[in-house]
């Protein structure tokens, strides 16, 4: 089929700065080239060497003024939650009981969830993201709603229903069998269908019975490249009350682990509070955490320790944990993760951010294979951002006289503003006005 090509200054990943050092870790084309063929990234590189080698019927995009990076991979956020992103005052369990659980409730109305998917979908593709780990309701028909209009779009996602079979209101709770048919059913529909995947999607284990998620663990073995998506030790009174409802474990991440919930694709939400032990059984099982910086501070829950937790070998992604994160933009979630280190005295490298946002996220995910950086036989998933989005930053990068320096701008000044365009799988699904 037809290819494109896009002229423009390209930066991706290549691997994690801890592990090759920051030269290592990206390419750069200052006048690069990206060819796509069939949603994949067919070549990148110098304009000036591969501008020669186009077929005859190549369409040229060109962006000046614009840098091309890979698509923002979110690797924990609720898609029921965007109508109380922004909700005043509590931290974590009397948010849930005075926001969360009155809004989930009317994700039990398929239209409703299919109108919130459209518009939550949108949100995203506006701030660069193309792909996502995400909750739904506890509600099947939330996930039917949200995996449909993925499927429209043809995106890259991962999502799953709630199972939550205790301490939430009757109107939100299923039981340990229903939880189990229910999420079976979504799986034999969803998971592995063109782009989308399921995950088995316990809240967190204050509202599940022992005997589900026994059930769910046993799910997550049933089928291949399943994911397991969930929270943990985000605020110190969860902590204190997982430790009163499961006293013969050892401690949080106990109860997951004795059930079967970690390892590969197992993905953790927040671990602000996490133990030496358990960042090391993270590390060893192949599990990943979600580093959730905008929703940490404004929930109060406290400051996410990269260095340590990446000290254990833990996969680390970056999340915006909507809607306690303040934020759909990854831009912005680089932003607070700047601070977060900052209020411990370290520092996070603009290039350590860009991985966060792009490879970490696919390797936490396990998608590295398809995802995550631009290199040929990928998903040509990928953003377009715009050094000229706003006249500060403009005027900013006008003034910066390297690559981190322009880099580091665009991720504490830059939103979805900065996003020109979108692709996925090789079609624009987001234009600036
Ligand atoms: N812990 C259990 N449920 C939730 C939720 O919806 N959001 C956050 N941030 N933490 C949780
Ligand atoms: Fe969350």
């Amino acid at each position: 089929s037809q290819a494109k090509a896009y002229r423009a200054a390209l930066l991706h990943c290549l691997a994690d700065p801890r592990e090759v050092g920051i030269e290592q870790s990206h390419e750069y084309f200052e006048d690069g080239l990206l060819v796509v063929e069939d949603g994949k990234i067919a070549q990148i590189g110098n304009a000036a060497d591969l501008l020669a080698t186009l077929k005859a019927d190549t369409d040229l995009v060109e962006y000046p003024d614009a840098l091309i990076t890979p698509g923002f991979i979110d690797t924990h956020i609720h898609y029921p939650q965007t109508g109380m992103i922004a909700s005043y005052g509590e931290q974590l369990l009397d948010w849930l009981e005075t926001y969360t659980f009155p809004t989930e409730r009317a994700f039990a109305d398929k239209n409703h969830a299919g109108e919130v998917a459209e518009l939550f979908l949108n949100e995203l593709l506006r701030n660069g993201t193309t792909t996502a780990l995400v909750f739904g309701s506890v509600h099947k028909a939330s996930v039917d709603a949200f995996f449909e209009a993925c499927e429209k779009r043809n995106l890259r996602m991962i999502a799953g229903k709630v199972l939550m079979d205790r301490n939430a209101p009757d109107y939100l709770t299923d039981t340990a069998e229903s939880g189990y048919a229910d999420s079976k059913a979504l799986i034999e529909r969803w998971h592995g269908k063109g782009r989308l995947h399921y995950a088995v999607t316990p809240r967190f284990a204050p509202t599940s019975t022992p005997e589900q998620l026994a059930l769910a663990g046993q799910l997550f073995k049933e089928y291949p490249d399943l994911y397991m998506h969930t929270h943990l030790s985000e605020n110190r009174k969860e902590i204190e009350w997982v430790r009163e409802l499961f006293p013969e474990r050892k401690g949080y991440l106990d109860v997951y682990d004795h059930h079967g919930l970690i390892g590969a694709r197992s993905v953790f939400a927040h671990g602000v509070h996490l133990c030496d032990d358990e960042c090391q059984r993270l590390g060893e099982t192949g599990s990943a955490v979600a580093f959730c910086p905008t929703s940490n501070l404004f929930l109060g829950s406290g400051l996410f320790d990269l260095e340590k937790i990446e000290g254990f070998g833990v996969r680390v992604g970056l999340g915006t944990d909507v809607g306690a994160g303040t934020s759909f933009s990854q831009l912005q979630s680089l932003n607070e993760a700047y601070k977060v280190m900052q209020l411990q005295g370290k520092k996070l490298d603009p290039f350590k951010s860009l991985y966060l946002a792009t490879l970490g996220g696919a390797r936490a995910l396990y998608l590295d294979d398809k995802i995550g950086n631009l290199q040929p036989g990928k998903d040509a998933d990928f953003v377009v951002l715009d050094y000229k989005a706003t006249p500060l930053i403009s005027y900013r990068l006008s003034q910066a006289t390297s690559l981190q320096e322009k880099l580091f701008a665009l991720t504490i000044l830059g939103d979805d503003r900065a996003v020109k365009e979108t692709y996925a799988a090789g079609v624009s699904v987001h234009r600036k006005a």
